[in-house]
């Protein structure tokens, strides 16, 4: 599902955020990549979706050299990916429902299969009866919810998370990861950023480990 070929992304002349990584995950993987702050975690998920693209090697998504694909074939790729943010970034003047919909809307799903499909997420997360809140008349941890239901809405492959429970209690945070691990189980494939400790322990997955750029410890590609 992604193959990282000795990618080096260097912001500007600075050190390289990400240094000459190597690793694959295979479809239905569930992987943590964890580190210090500043060591790249944030760099490495950018990289699958083209928010940045690599300074030197290869990030292949599903088959796609990502790195040089043709701006137009952006929006394709973004659709099969599942996008979750430490700062949930739901629009505040939008209900919870469309929140969701608005995503199925963009990909020019009718109507009714919006209406159905964005229930159903919602259900799933725990959150049916909010449909029709406003994002700021939830607690954080419904609001992680929303976004995870909108990440999915579209069904993709590949759920990117960064830090999604970094500004969550530890009891949400488990919550938040009982439903990456539902996702999972479904056959998405989930790359998840955290440094929290308790969390990568819970997850059973297999951990990259990043240190200023580089991949250290178990899991690190020869
Ligand atoms: N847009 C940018 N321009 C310049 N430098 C950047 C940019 N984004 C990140 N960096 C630098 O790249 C390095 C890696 O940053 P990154 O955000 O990937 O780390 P992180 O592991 O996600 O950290 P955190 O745990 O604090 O979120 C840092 O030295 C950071 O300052
Ligand atoms: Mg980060």
């Amino acid at each position: 599902m992604i193959v990282f070929d000795r990618v080096t992304k260097r912001y500007r002349h600075s050190e390289p955020a990400l240094d000459d990584v190597s690793f694959h995950v295979p479809p239905g993987e569930f992987v943590v990549v964890t580190g210090p702050s500043g060591a790249g975690k944030t760099t490495l998920l950018q990289l699958p979706y083209r928010e940045i693209a690599p300074t030197r090697g290869r990030v292949i998504v599903a088959g796609l050299d990502v790195g040089r694909l043709p701006f137009r074939q952006i929006p394709h790729l973004r659709r099969r990916i599942g996008i979750v943010f430490q700062d949930f970034r739901l629009l505040p003047r939008r209900t919870v429902a469309e929140n969701v919909s608005f995503v199925l809307r963009a990909l020019a799903w009718p109507a009714d299969r919006r209406r159905e499909r964005t229930r159903r997420v919602l259900e799933w997360v725990g959150l049916g009866h909010r449909a029709g809140a406003w994002p700021a008349e939830l607690s954080g941890g419904e609001q992680q919810r929303v976004a995870i239901a909108r990440a999915l809405a579209a069904e993709p492959r590949l759920l990117l998370a960064d830090e999604p429970t970094g500004n969550l209690d530890a009891e949400r945070s488990l919550e938040i990861l009982g439903l990456l691990h539902e996702i999972h189980a479904r056959g998405t494939t989930v790359l998840l950023a955290t440094h929290d400790r308790e969390l990568i322990e819970r997850s059973g997955a297999r951990v990259l480990a990043l240190r200023a750029g580089r991949l250290v410890g178990p899991g690190v590609a020869a």
